[in-house]
């Protein structure tokens, strides 16, 4: 096959890794946008290298043409999770997309692969349009904990260095660590409400901020600069002496006053 065959079949795997990534990246922020706590915490996608994809058809002995049909994740999404809990919803969030129809699922956090990794696994069917028309192509999608990507990273990585024969006495290492990770993750899932109820007010804080900031430069506009400045030192003195709660309050009164402005230039008919 030469460069220009290979381009024409992978173009449609590049498209859907872009696609899928605006797409759970929009998930993020759609919860936060929401004060919502994300199940999701960061994605990442990769179209499967040309060499990995002829190693893979050496290893399965399938041939060139067969490609597409028999490798599953020549596009590839990797979605991290804080908690082991995430990933449940996450799954739960894929299922019920109208975007993509699941192939079929794979629950190596239930069962342990033996090596130790853990992950879950979906392969979804998914649908993009190119200059030729639609096209269905899958796609691998592998949701994971923090915790558990760091694992199969560096085991990943080991595999490389030993082409798959990682020598026992690592592999018995890799094995431990895996257990370890077993116990961080449920040790993370006692304090995840904490974390979860820190992580939601740093973002309320942050909308809360720029909403009040805007709502001061939208005075500048109509009131006495005297006063503008004096209500933005007012700003600096509570968030830096206060706690979310009197910030709530400072952004509310805010709000009035940018409202009686309003009414204000209304009756005098600017
Ligand atoms: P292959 O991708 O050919 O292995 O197909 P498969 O049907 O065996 O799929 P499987 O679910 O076992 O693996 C799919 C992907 O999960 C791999 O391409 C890796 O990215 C990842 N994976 C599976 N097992 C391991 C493992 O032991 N260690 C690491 N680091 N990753 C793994
Ligand atoms: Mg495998």
């Amino acid at each position: 096959m030469d460069i220009k065959l290979w381009r024409e079949i992978l173009d449609p795997y590049y498209l859907a890794v872009d696609e899928l990534l605006v797409k759970f990246n929009h998930i993020i922020r759609e919860h936060r946008n929401y004060n919502q706590y994300s199940p999701i915490d960061t994605v990442i996608g990769r179209v499967k290298s040309i060499s990995s994809i002829l190693d893979k058809v050496q290893k399965k002995g399938i041939s060139l043409n067969e490609i597409e049909d028999k490798i599953d994740d020549i596009a590839g999404i990797r979605i991290i999770c804080q908690f082991v809990e995430d990933i449940d919803k996450v799954v739960e969030i894929i299922r019920n997309r109208k975007d993509m129809r699941i192939k079929s699922e794979k629950d190596y956090i239930s069962h342990m692969k033996e090596s130790g990794y853990r992950s879950y696994h979906i392969i979804v069917y998914y649908t993009v349009n190119t200059n030729q028309g639609p096209k269905e192509i899958k796609a691998e999608l592998q949701i994971r904990t923090l915790a558990m990507n760091f694992w199969a990273t560096i085991e990943h990585s080991l595999q490389y260095k030993y082409k798959d024969n990682i020598p026992e006495h690592l592999k018995k290492k890799l094995s431990n660590a895996s257990e370890a990770i077993i116990v961080l993750d449920e040790e993370m899932n006692y304090v995840r409400d904490e974390i979860m109820d820190a992580q939601n007010s740093f973002h309320m804080k942050d909308e809360l901020v720029s909403e009040i900031l805007n709502n001061i430069q939208n005075l500048y506009k109509v009131a006495n600069k005297r006063e503008v400045m004096k209500i933005q030192e007012e700003f600096y003195r509570i968030y830096t002496e206060s706690d979310l709660d009197e910030l709530k309050h400072y952004s509310k009164q805010l709000d009035m006053i940018a409202q009686s402005y309003k009414a204000q230039s209304i009756l005098e008919g600017n």
